[in-house]
């Protein structure tokens, strides 16, 4: 039997949703995203997610429920571009409030990086590799021969004074109308401390502005290997239902 997983992933700005052939490693049709409602509580967020779920082709199994939030034993400990009321939310509960069915809350950039390493950019891989994405914050997910280690946070990171996604996050680029060079001279200082902490093998960038690797990658300046992600902005939605899969076999 097709297992075909429902995969959600919320963001500081949109809440994407897609169903995962999770066999073939592929969405059923099209993600569809709403923007994430302000205040962005678990109350104001819940009919969003029911809505675009209910738009979506039928799922079986248990639901993957990506957050930008660090999640520990199932409960969010953190909340940096949504709403503080998060922070001690199960979001695995809510989703059975709200959907009647069983989740995986997990962090977004470690979706992300579950979908790319199983299937993506990293698929095969066996060194250490970073997985980077690039939105309304920075997200970050570390694998060790395809084994992640949960939660790092590195997009928190001090550079020159200041936190690293306040510094080079997608969303910096477009508030200040940086053009792709000014950006990457962020972004390559960035990988520069990176590759000096962690001397990853390959770096994995994501996010939307990782369909635009082609534009900026001539401007990277990186010692290790850098690859765009191959899922691009949905790679959230499908690693979130990959790893829903793997924590219902
Ligand atoms: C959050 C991370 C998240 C990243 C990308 C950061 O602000 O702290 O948990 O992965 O944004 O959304």
């Amino acid at each position: 039997m097709t297992r075909r997983l429902l995969g959600i992933d919320v963001g500081g700005s949109f809440i994407k949703a897609g169903v995962v052939d999770v066999d073939a490693g592929r969405l059923e049709g099209q993600t569809l995203s709403a923007p994430t409602p302000q205040p962005s509580t678990p109350e104001a967020m819940m009919p969003t997610i029911a809505s675009l779920a209910a738009k979506l082709p039928a799922a079986t199994g248990r639901v993957g429920l990506a957050f930008p939030v660090v999640v520990k034993s199932g409960r969010a400990r953190t909340a940096a571009n949504i709403d503080h009321a998060w922070i001690g939310a199960d979001g695995a509960a809510l989703i059975r409030r709200t959907l009647d069915r069983d989740a995986l809350f997990l962090n977004d950039a470690d979706a992300a990086g579950i979908a790319e390493m199983r299937l993506g950019a990293g698929r095969g891989h066996n060194g250490s590799v970073v997985m980077l994405t690039f939105g309304t914050g920075i997200g970050s997910a570390l694998f060790i021969e395809g084994r992640l280690f949960p939660n790092t946070e590195l997009g928190h990171m001090e550079l020159n004074g200041m936190e690293a996604e306040k510094y080079a996050s997608a969303h910096v680029k477009a508030m200040l109308n940086l053009d792709w060079r000014a950006w990457m001279d962020r972004v390559n200082v960035y990988l520069d401390r990176m590759q000096a902490l962690f001397w990853p093998d390959l770096f994995i960038l994501g996010g939307a502005i990782s369909e635009r690797f082609a534009d900026f990658a001539p401007l990277l300046r990186c010692e290790a290997e850098v690859r765009p992600a191959h899922f691009g902005n949905q790679a959230g939605v499908i690693g979130a239902a990959l790893a829903a899969a793997e924590a219902d076999a």
